[in-house]
């Protein structure tokens, strides 16, 4: 058996087609005690601005040309408040885009309408920093038929984070089934900065899908797939394939989404002009960044100050995504990228694009003429360095390793346990930490013995990336790296990662006062899924 294998050698070596291994998740009531707060009830002290509605339910939605798909989709209503609160995203799964203020006090009453009796689940709202019982802890997932009210006050900096579904063993699942929504925050402060607004302010969600030949998704995760991640052979961008739009000859903010379950995307301009970034997951840059590239990996977001106004009417643009090795490292670093050829070997389906294969996402259209009021501001909102001096382990870093064990990756050699919270997983409130995100080699692994690009996420926080090194004890890293390294935009408040093979990438973060246990996990979901995952807890 060669040491490196790729997805479809695997499949050949051991018969294994459509072994599904995700793991059954362990039911848990609708409170879950320890979690403080008040779990699946309305608190009659809340007094909320706005109050919402969402609801997990089966639809069908018209996406390929002919048999309409069936989807899974959140229905959203507004029930008291602002109803601006929420935008429909018209002909898409994707749920309504939430649209709260900082220092707004919401309550969100979530219903599960799943329509097969053990689909558990809860919504995660993804960057937020609210207390642990409100942020879609697995533990706190509900049954069809139940219902979980959430209250929290919006604390977090304007900016574009998201919401999705989050019961263990079945998020992957889920997501790819349609069951996401962005929430957009905005606050005086940003409002204040002179970006595109309105029609010009747009949204932008890239996910990979895999249709039938009755245009249904197909989910069914072989054993491959469950280890290595879902990848499609159909982009869509908020939830339509093929996407061309219409643009003026103006500014745009594009607010870019990675909401696919494990591809990763690098983003360019098909014409070589550089990308501008305004925006990382937690909020604004502190001021614009140009880039020949950009990487953005699942959970994570980037803003884009996207501007058409020196090109003519009748230009057209594409949005892709470059090439790029390394990211799994089957069959050797040059390797990596035919060795994803034959991943999600599902239905015989053995042209999905490689993990870091060229694709086209978007195509835009310059097709009018307008004159744009706006100048591409030279700063942004001011964002203050965290001091390491002031961390309380600044001598020594919580370290998490990543690593495969007997093909199962896992973090310091653990796997996800619901309700365990090991002694190195407790954390002060308030306190200033630093995390060293370690992508170790794996030697000895049968798959992927110098391992896979990862997107690490940290609920309850927002961070910052202090340093990046790659070890240099394996030259096989090199080429993948550099073929990323330049596209990774650090300098502002991020809560997912890419960690390269081979790569430490160190993290620096203050914990809010919230007591109670979050989950860290890989965001590429079949790996969250399969257990790579665990607790912390934030204790006074
Ligand atoms: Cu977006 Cu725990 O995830
Ligand atoms: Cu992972």
């Amino acid at each position: 058996m060669p040491m490196r294998m790729s997805r479809r050698e695997f499949l050949g070596a051991t018969g294994l087609a459509t072994v599904a291994i995700v793991s059954a998740p362990t039911l848990a009531a609708c409170t879950s005690p320890g979690m403080g707060g008040a779990p699946g009830g309305p608190d009659p002290t809340f007094a909320p601005d706005v109050e919402l509605a969402l609801k997990a339910t089966a639809a069908e939605t018209s996406i390929l040309p002919g048999t309409a798909t069936r989807v899974w989709t959140y229905q959203g209503t507004v029930v008291n408040g602002d109803p601006g609160s929420l935008q429909v995203v018209s002909g898409s799964y994707l749920g309504p885009i939430l649209r709260l203020r900082r220092g707004q006090k919401v309550r969100i009453t979530f219903s599960n309408d799943l329509p097969e009796s053990q689909q558990t689940s809860i919504i995660h709202w993804h960057g937020l920093q609210v207390p642990a019982a409100m942020d879609g802890h697995p533990s706190t997932a509900i049954l069809p038929g139940q219902s979980f009210v959430y209250e929290f006050e919006v604390t977090d900096r304007a900016g574009t984070y998201w919401f999705h579904p989050h019961p263990h063993g079945y998020t992957a699942r889920q997501v790819n089934a349609g069951l996401a929504g962005l929430l957009i925050v905005s606050d005086d402060e940003s409002d204040a900065v002179a970006l595109p607004t309105g029609d010009y302010d747009v949204p932008l969600v890239l996910q990979d899908r895999i249709f039938d030949d009755d245009n249904q998704f197909m989910y069914a995760p072989n054993m491959m797939t469950a280890m290595m991640g879902f990848l499609g052979d159909h982009i869509l961008v908020n939830g339509r394939p093929n996407d061309t739009w219409s643009l003026a000859t103006r500014a745009y903010r594009l607010r870019i989404l990675n909401g696919s379950n494990a591809r990763i995307y690098k983003l360019a301009w098909s014409d070589g002009s550089p990308l501008v970034v305004v925006g990382t997951d937690g909020g604004l840059l502190d001021a614009p960044v140009e880039r020949d590239y950009v990487m953005i990996a699942p959970g994570e977001r980037l803003e884009l100050w996207a501007d058409f106004s020196g090109r003519a009417v009748g230009d057209a643009v594409r949005l892709i995504s470059q090439a790029f090795p390394g990211a799994e490292n089957v069959g050797g670093a040059a390797g990596g990228m035919m060795g994803g050829m034959g991943g999600n070997m599902m239905g015989g389906n053995t042209d999905i694009p490689a993990l870091g294969a060229e694709q086209d996402l978007l195509t835009l259209h310059i097709d009018r003429q307008e004159a744009e009021p706006l100048q591409r501001p030279a700063t942004l909102l001011p964002i203050v360095r965290h001091a390491l001096a002031e961390a309380v382990n600044v001598d020594q870093p919580r370290t998490i390793a990543i690593t495969q064990q007997h093909m199962a990756w896992k973090l310091n050699g653990r796997a996800f346990e619901m309700n365990a919270v090991a002694d190195d997983e407790k954390a002060s409130a308030d306190a200033l930490e630093i995390w060293d995100i370690v992508n170790e080699v794996n030697p000895g692994e049968m798959m992927d013995p110098l391992g896979m690009a990862h997107p690490f996420h940290i609920h309850g926080v927002q961070f910052q990336v202090v340093e990046r090194t790659l070890r240099d004890d394996y030259a096989e890293f090199a080429p993948g790296y550099a073929s990323v390294s330049a596209g990774f935009v650090d300098g502002g408040w991020k809560d997912t990662v890419l960690v390269m093979p081979g790569e430490t990438v160190r993290l620096a973060m203050r914990y809010p006062n919230h007591l109670g246990r979050f989950v860290y996990h890989c965001h590429n979901l079949e790996h969250a899924d399969g257990g790579m995952m665990r607790n912390y807890e934030i204790v006074a």
